[in-house]
């Protein structure tokens, strides 16, 4: 079956679209090939409404509506974009939607405690344009099973990347770090996930603020800077870093306001912008190695380990050297997803193309010993194509 994944993630920086070939395998098995993919950026306007909507700005209802509606159409565009130049069969589209509010704890509203999510992008849109089934809102079912709704993605990891002999991490890198960790020859129970911190969150603050870029392409400014360790030694300190999985993150905890607070700090001890993004940039590498030499090392118990990175961190040279310098006393191998058919800007992608194909055959897309919910659950919601589909 040919299904397309629409990722469209925290850092708004645009939509990706990955066209997959699924096919069933054994129990549990599954082949996912990748036919196509391609990013499509958010021009500067669509950007800024995104981020305005996310960053928890006053907007009337008609603009949330509008905004849900204009990404529905961006998702579409991309879409067909994508079978013009690879022209195939498309059967049905896993659309992750636009994450403008994400509670993964319960608070007091209107005298009731309640965790929520919340992903826009309208699907009836996307079912109507392509004339093909979509399965969207994949995260309200997990929360209400009593976990995080977040991470997802590690049971695509599970299905689609686990080895009999060797323990592997995947680490994506998106706005988020997020990371599944399978041992060797693991069962579906033995997989550990969850959110370490902030991914390229922060660099792409700083970036905007003090370069007006939208990121540090190839990480060359940090690169030029120096890293402030006093303040990530500090940084390293708030309780996220050190609670036990499972957990997630996202701007809520790592948004524009986290930016400007480690902005302060930096500034107390260099007036370089270089530095402070250099140091934005060590943030995360040191987060992520931290959570490894907490939770994940003693976990897998295993001496030969592939840490797979994906999403747009990927390419950030800078960050990638700095995790492989901490990595050095373990004995681990630091790689990207592209070697395994699973190009890092494509991967998440084509994981919520094969989540989406999960729901379709009323198989669970949710992990929970990687989200914390009570039970396995099937994801999303299912929107029609207006008429049935040969
Ligand atoms: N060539 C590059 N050099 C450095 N950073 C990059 C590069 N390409 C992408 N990125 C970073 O990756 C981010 C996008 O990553 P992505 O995996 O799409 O995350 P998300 O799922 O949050 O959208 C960009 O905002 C940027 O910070
Ligand atoms: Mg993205």
């Amino acid at each position: 079956m040919i299904v397309a994944g629409i990722m469209s993630g925290t850092s708004a920086d645009g939509v990706d679209v990955a066209l997959v070939e699924i096919r069933a395998r054994s129990r549990e098995g599954v082949g996912v090939t990748l036919l196509a993919h391609r990013a499509f950026p958010f021009s500067r306007s669509m950007r800024n409404a995104i981020l305005a909507a996310m960053q928890g700005e006053s907007m009337p209802a008609a603009e949330f509506a509008r905004l849900g509606w204009r990404l529905g159409i961006a998702y579409a565009e991309a879409v067909e974009a994508t079978l013009q130049s690879h022209p195939c069969e498309l059967k049905l589209i896993g659309c992750h939607g636009q994450t403008l509010y994400h509670q993964s704890t319960p608070e007091r509203f209107l005298d009731r405690k309640f965790a929520c999510t919340w992903q826009a992008g309208e699907a009836a849109l996307l079912a109507a344009r392509l004339r093909v089934p979509v399965v969207s809102n994949f995260r309200p079912a997990d929360v209400l099973a009593g976990g995080q709704g977040a991470p997802l993605v590690p049971l695509a990891d599970f299905l689609c990347l686990r080895h009999t002999r060797r323990a592997r991490v995947l680490q994506n890198i998106g706005g988020i770090a997020n990371l599944t960790a399978i041992p060797a020859g693991a069962t579906i129970q033995q997989v550990l996930a969850f959110d370490s911190g902030p991914g390229n969150m922060v660099i792409d603050a700083l970036m905007q603020r003090l370069y007006d870029r939208r990121m540090d392409a190839g990480g060359r400014v940090a690169a030029r800077g120096t890293v402030l360790e006093s303040v990530v030694r500090e940084s390293m300190r708030a309780g996220f870093f050190r609670r036990q999985p499972p957990k997630s993150a996202g701007r809520e905890e790592f948004g524009r306001e986290y930016a400007e607070a480690l902005l302060r700090r930096c500034r107390k001890l260099s007036q370089r912008p270089e530095d402070a993004v250099a140091t934005a940039t060590a943030l995360t590498a040191t987060s992520i190695v931290a959570a490894y030499q907490r939770w994940v090392a003693p976990h897998l118990g295993s001496a030969a380990v592939d840490v797979v990175v994906s999403g747009g961190g990927a390419r950030n040279a800078t960050l990638m050297q700095q995790m492989q310098e901490q990595l050095k006393p373990l004995p681990w191998q630091l790689t990207t997803s592209d070697a395994m058919g699973f190009p890092a800007e494509a991967k998440e992608a084509m994981a919520f193309a094969l989540l989406a194909w999960q729901s379709w055959r009323r198989r669970p897309g949710n992990l929970p010993a990687a989200t914390g919910a009570s039970e396995a659950v099937i994801l999303g919601q299912i929107t029609h194509a207006p008429v049935p589909h040969a």
